[in-house]
């Protein structure tokens, strides 16, 4: 019975762990040419120290169970110097030299970048902006778009305190520092779903500040972008209009911009193309109507201390005419 319970626990714990090696947010499943030199590293020294323990553990066991000739061979002054003082300065100048350039340190190379994408972050959500070699800028919020093999040059900015931008399938972490722009170079390497998070506590919502990056072939990036940087669809149903009266009358717009309407805030996110996001509230909640339906009513239960105020007093149809015409902005 106990050895049962004590194999079902092992099994337990081995698979939550071995979950972390795979997955949308996994360091260890890189889809990135910079994630995939945190992770040859990572294995590296899992590698080594691996060995090095196996090795102090044999030394221990001869040292304590070993016989007399043995024991005095460990207990040997030389060994206890190369062993203790000689061989850690080795390995750990070497692993620091390895280690930095393997991560090629401190460069935050910009040679040959397709394109600049600044993403701005904001307590609790990510300002996202394109900047294409045309100088255009399309605005956008909450989810990255990447082209497959191309460098990208991502700026990294704040719009309140410190934010950490975490995409551990793409890169490492880099912090958003105020009054700083700091920059990391990141090339997708295949086509996929990649999920980010804030790496830096930012306040009450901070575990709800993520996103999804999604890397796309290159030349379905740029239709996707031109889609992006197009204004709203016209709405195309009765409903939906009623949704853009019900959205411009209720002041939406003082926050949110839906390029091609009156809308033009600029403190929330950009809702031009919100219904084609993956997510809602900075991968908070899926993309669909109840979702936002919930979101614009109850914001408040679903993300505590969110800048948006929850507004309660619409009535059922016409959340649901809102939520339509929002959905509907692809
Ligand atoms: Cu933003 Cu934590």
């Amino acid at each position: 019975m106990n050895g049962a319970w004590a194999r079902a626990t092992a099994t337990a714990l081995l698979t939550a762990a071995l979950a972390g090696c795979a997955g949308p947010q996994s360091a260890l499943a890189p889809m990135g040419a910079e994630a995939g030199r945190v992770a040859i590293l990572f294995w590296f020294l899992t590698a080594l120290s691996g060995v090095i323990f196996a090795g102090v553990f044999l030394l221990t066991a001869v040292a304590l169970f070993g016989s007399p000739k043995w024991r005095r061979r460990v207990a040997d002054h030389r060994l206890i110097v190369g062993g203790g003082v000689v061989f850690p300065v080795i390995v750990l100048t070497g692993l620091l030299i390895y280690g930095l350039a393997v991560l090629q340190a401190g460069s935050a190379r910009s040679d040959g970048a397709a394109m600049r994408i600044t993403v701005i972050g904001e307590q609790w959500w990510w300002r996202v902006a394109y900047d294409g070699p045309d100088g255009r800028r399309t605005l956008s919020a909450n989810e990255l778009r990447l082209p497959v093999g191309q460098p990208v040059e991502i700026a990294l900015e704040t719009a309140d305190v410190i934010h950490s931008f975490w995409v551990p399938t793409i890169a490492g972490k880099l912090d958003m520092i105020p009054g700083r722009t700091n920059v990391l170079t990141v090339t997708a390497t295949v086509p996929g779903i990649s999920r980010g998070q804030c790496a830096e506590y930012c306040g009450g919502a901070h575990a709800l500040m993520s996103f999804y990056v999604i890397a796309m072939p290159e030349e379905e990036f740029q239709a996707w972008l031109a889609q992006e940087a197009a204004p709203a669809d016209e709405p195309a149903s009765t409903v939906e209009n009623r949704g853009l009266e019900l959205f411009l009358a209720n002041g939406c717009g003082g926050c949110h911009a839906v390029r091609g309407t009156q809308a033009n805030g600029i403190i929330g996110p950009d809702l031009t193309h919100v219904g084609s996001r993956m997510s809602l509230a900075a991968a908070t909640l899926p993309n669909d109507a109840d979702a936002f339906a919930r979101w614009i009513a109850d914001n408040q239960h679903i993300k505590p201390e969110n800048l948006m105020p929850p507004f309660r007093h619409f009535e059922e149809s016409e959340l649901e005419a809102l939520s339509i015409y929002l959905e509907s902005l692809k």
